[in-house]
């Protein structure tokens, strides 16, 4: 099972078991993580779930709708993604998730 940490803005961090089958949105979701938005509930088309992922193995590729949705983010980064396009996966060992300073 891996672990997530996800590392707010300010620096605080939350470590988590991650369920693999549900993504990286909805697993903050669900243990309350503040700095995920997910305002459109997993669809791809808010951006509200953009965060910073580095994972010990390989994660999904990003398909035009998260690439197009991820150009919208000024603080976009080589390891921006959309936490709900991100299903957790026992091959993408432990996982950190850093937050960015704002959802938009
Ligand atoms: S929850 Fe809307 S894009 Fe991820």
């Amino acid at each position: 099972m891996p672990v997530i940490t996800f590392i707010e803005f300010d620096g605080t961090e939350h470590q988590v078991d991650a369920d693999a089958g549900i993504s990286i949105m909805e697993t903050a979701l669900k243990h309350n993580i503040p700095g995920i938005d997910a305002d459109c509930g997993g669809s791809a088309v808010c951006g509200t779930c953009h965060c910073f992922v580095q994972a010990g193995g390989p994660l999904p590729a990003v398909d035009p709708q998260e690439e197009s949705m991820l150009g919208l983010r000024p603080d976009r980064a080589e390891d921006s993604r959309l936490g709900c396009q991100v299903v957790i996966s026992d091959e993408m060992g432990d996982l950190t998730v850093k937050l960015p300073e704002f959802q938009m």
